[in-house]
C-alpha cells in the first residue's frame, strides 16, 4: 500500500503580476499545500515575498500555507508570518542560533514547525532536534532559485533522516525542496520523502498545472 504523498507547489515560479489568480489555479489543479519561498537578499541573494503577500492571498484558499523562511534573524519575522496566515513555518538550521527554541515558538503560536537543512550542512544535529520538528525539510539545491538540478546526495540524506525519525518513533514528516520533477520524484519518495516541493516543473509543464501534479503523484505512488 503506497503511503500518501503531499505536493507543495512553490509559488516562486508563478506569475507575480497575477499572484491571486495563480493561487486559485494551483488550488484548482489540486496542490495539497502552497509553498512560499521567503528570501531576504541576505541569506539568499534574491528578495521575494513578505507577509503582506501571504496576507493578501490568504482569503482565497484554506490550503496549507507552507512558509519557507530563507532569512537571517527568523525570530523577528515568525510572528508576522503567523499573523499573515502561515500554517507551517520553516527556519534554516544555518540561520538560527537556537533552532529548538524557535521551533518550539512556532508550535506555541499554532503552526507546524519545520527545520530546513541545506545540501552541504551535516545532519548530526537532527538527532537532537527532531523532537521539536513537525517537518524536516531537506534542500535538494542551494536556496535562491527555482530550476536547479536535484543534488546527487539528496536521496541518501533523506534516507539518513528517515532512519533517525523512525528510530525515535516520531510522526515527523520529511519534505524535499529543489529539483523535484518527473525524473527525480521516484528516488526521493523511495528514500522516504513525504512532502514534495515543486516550482518549475509544475509551472512550466506543457500540459498545465493539473497534469504536472498528476504526473508527480502517479510516479510517487509507484515508487
Ligand atoms: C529554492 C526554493 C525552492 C525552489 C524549488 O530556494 O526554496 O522552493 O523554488 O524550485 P524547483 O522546484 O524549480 O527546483
Ligand atoms: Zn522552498
Amino acid at each position: 500500500m503506497p503511503k500518501d504523498i503531499l505536493i507543495s507547489t512553490s509559488m516562486l515560479s508563478a506569475d507575480f503580476a497575477r499572484m491571486g489568480e495563480e493561487v486559485e489555479a494551483i488550488v484548482e489543479a489540486g496542490s495539497d499545500w502552497l509553498h512560499w519561498d521567503v528570501m531576504d537578499g541576505h541569506f539568499t541573494d534574491p528578495l521575494t515575498h513578505g507577509p503582506l503577500v501571504l496576507k493578501a492571498v490568504r482569503e482565497l484558499t484554506d490550503r496549507f500555507f507552507d512558509t519557507h523562511l530563507m532569512i537571517t534573524n527568523p525570530e523577528k519575522q515568525i510572528p508576522l508570518f503567523v499573523e499573515a496566515g502561515a500554517d507551517g513555518i520553516s527556519i534554516h538550521i544555518e540561520a538560527a542560533d537556537d533552532p529548538a527554541r524557535l521551533l518550539d515558538d512556532i508550535r506555541k503560536r499554532g503552526c507546524k514547525s519545520c527545520l530546513t537543512v541545506n545540501p552541504p550542512t551535516p545532519l548530526d544535529e537532527i538527532e537532537r532536534l527532531v523532537e521539536h520538528c513537525d517537518i524536516i525539510m531537506l534542500m535538494g539545491v542551494m536556496p535562491g532559485y527555482a530550476g536547479q538540478p536535484y543534488g546527487e546526495h539528496t536521496s541518501a540524506r533523506i534516507s539518513q533522516v528517515r532512519e533517525v525519525i523512525d528510530r525515535q518513533g516520531l510522526p515527523t514528516l520529511i519534505e524535499v525542496d529543489g529539483g523535484i520533477n518527473d525524473a527525480t520524484v521516484a528516488e526521493a519518495v523511495a528514500a522516504g520523502a513525504d512532502v514534495l516541493v515543486s516550482a518549475s516543473y509544475v509551472f512550466k509543464h506543457p500540459q498545465g498545472y493539473a497534469a504536472a501534479l498528476e504526473a508527480l503523484r502517479e510516479i510517487a505512488a509507484s515508487a
